[in-house]
Order: structure tokens, then C-alpha cells, then sequence
């Protein structure tokens, strides 16, 4: 069976990534969502260069009357990845901008997958898998990323109170908690963290990979793999909870 999976962010990253590795090795019909429909279409054409099948259609997932709109159109979903999300500085003594974008990032990263879920379950049935895209920052915190850090520690726990509410419906959810990724949230995090404690964007990549305990940053590819596994129809062990993708940062 070809099974259709929905992924949010598959223009970039860990997004693009899974796209590229379900096309490759399911054939699975994806459908991408994100807000550069031209960036989404780069990705869904190098899936259909290589023989594979992939629409894209343009939606911020803070949009709850866009997502129904394009959720009400779709195929069946066997499958749905949130995989959309922002980054960024937000210290508690801030400027002024800092509170909207508290609030942007929440929005994005916490109640983005919540709306998403929400729009596309209707188009799910049992055999159904869903994976939220949290991080190593929805397991600890770390100074200057209070939103981040609430959103993504947020997003666990509504895949651990999905998993049950929807384990009946035979659709499994679970949370993946990647650490560092190289993309452009990555480099962008690093730049910003770098600035803000007086280093070069080299001696804290250097810092953050000796932080690792496999001392390095890792592949999109590699996150698409793990999140690839909880997809798998395969999978009926692992329910509500959250795969660390983190070369052993976090053993919890
Ligand atoms: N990179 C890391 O080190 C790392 C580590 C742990 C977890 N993560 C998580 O992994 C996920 C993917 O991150 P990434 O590193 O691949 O980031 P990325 O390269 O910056 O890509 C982010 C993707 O999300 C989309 N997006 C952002 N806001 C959106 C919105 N409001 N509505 C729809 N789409 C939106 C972007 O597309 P548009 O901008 O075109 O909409 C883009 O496709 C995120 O949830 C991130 O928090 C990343």
C-alpha cells in the first residue's frame, strides 16, 4: 500500500529530510505544508525528478481557517509529521519585542502542531502515525530560550496526552527529541548564541559538539530516520513517547 504522510516545514531541514527519505524508501504519496510555497516546490520536485509523488500547498500552521481549508481537500493520511517550527532568543529581561515573539514562538512551535493535529485528523484512520518534532530543549532548559524551551517541552507532553487519547482510534503518536541538527535553525542558533556570549560562531560550535557525547552535530538525514521508525505501521510499542535523537545527551 502507498501510504499518504503529511509533513509541516518539508521545504527545509528535518522537514525536507523526511520527505526525501519517505519518497525513497516507501514511495509515499507527501504532501507538504509550510509557508514558501516555491521552497516547498524545490523539495517536492526533487522528490518527483526521482520518480516519486509529492504536492505542496502553502499554510502557517498558526492558521487554523488555512489548515482546515487545505486539510478538507486531502487524500486519507497514513501518516503526519510536525515538523515545523521557529527558534530564537527570548531572555526574561528582554526588550519590548521580546514578548510577541515569546508569543510567536509558542504560537509556531507549541499550538502550530496542535493545529495541525486538529485539522488533519479527520482525514486519519487506525494504522494512523503521528510524530511531533520537539528537541533536546523539551528535555532541559537552557538560559535565554524560555519559549523554545516551554514549547518544545509543551509539545512532549501533548504527545504523550494524544498518544492515549487516540490509541483507541488504532493511531499512534509519539514526540521525537532531536539535538543538534545542521540546517538553518542550527546555524541561526548558533550565531545568535555565539554573539550573545562573546565567542566566535566557531569556539561554540567547538563547545557544543564536545558537549555531545558522540562530539558532533547531526545529519537531517539521520533525524528522518528515527522519525521514519515511529511512522512505520510497524511500530505499536512505542506510544506516547519521545525518541531522544541526540547522541546520548539526554538518557531519560
Ligand atoms: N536544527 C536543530 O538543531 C533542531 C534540534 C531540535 C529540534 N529541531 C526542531 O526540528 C524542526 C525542524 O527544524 P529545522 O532545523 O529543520 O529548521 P529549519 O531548517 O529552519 O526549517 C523550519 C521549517 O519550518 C517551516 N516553518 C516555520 N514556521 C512555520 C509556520 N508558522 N508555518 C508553517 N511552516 C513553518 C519553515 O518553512 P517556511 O519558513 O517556508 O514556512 C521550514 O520548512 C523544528 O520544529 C525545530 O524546532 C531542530
Amino acid at each position: 500500500m502507498v501510504r499518504t504522510i503529511l509533513i509541516t516545514g518539508g521545504s527545509r531541514g528535518i522537514g525536507r529530510a523526511c520527505a526525501l527519505h519517505l519518497a525513497r524508501s516507501e514511495a509515499a504519496r507527501l504532501i507538504l505544508l509550510g509557508r514558501d510555497v516555491a521552497a516547498l516546490e524545490a523539495t517536492a520536485e526533487t522528490i518527483r525528478r526521482a520518480g516519486g509523488s509529492a504536492e505542496t500547498h502553502s499554510a502557517d500552521v498558526t492558521d487554523r481557517t488555512r489548515l482546515a481549508e487545505v486539510a478538507g481537500a486531502l487524500p486519507p493520511l497514513h501518516g503526519l509529521v510536525a515538523a515545523a517550527g521557529i527558534s530564537g532568543m527570548t531572555p526574561v529581561d528582554g526588550d519590548g519585542d521580546t514578548d510577541a515573539f515569546f508569543d510567536q514562538i509558542l504560537g509556531a512551535d507549541l499550538t502550530g502542531p496542535w493545529n495541525t493535529v486538529r485539522a488533519c485528523l479527520p482525514r486519519m484512520g487506525a494504522g494512523g502515525r503521528i510524530v511531533l518534532v520537539s528537541s533536546v530543549l523539551g528535555r532541559f532548559g537552557v538560559p535565554g530560550y524560555g519559549a523554545y524551551c516551554a514549547a518544545k517541552h509543551g509539545l512532549i507532553g501533548l504527545a504523550k496526552a494524544l498518544a492515549l487519547e487516540l490509541i483507541d482510534r488504532g493511531i499512534v503518536v509519539n514526540a521525537v527529541a532531536p539535538g543538534w541538527v545542521d540546517t538553518d535553525m542550527a546555524q541561526t542558533g548558533i550565531r545568535q548564541i555565539a554573539a550573545a556570549t562573546g565567542q566566535t560562531e566557531a569556539a561554540f560550535r567547538a563547545q557544543a559538539e564536545a558537549a555531545v557525547p558522540v562530539k558532533r552535530f547531526f545529519r537531517p538525514e539521520e533525524i528522518a530516520c528515527g522519525i521514519a521508525w515511529l511512522l512505520d505501521p510497524a511500530n505499536t510499542m512505542q506510544v506516547g513517547q519521545c525518541l531522544n535523537l541526540d547522541g546520548g545527551a539526554v538518557q531519560a
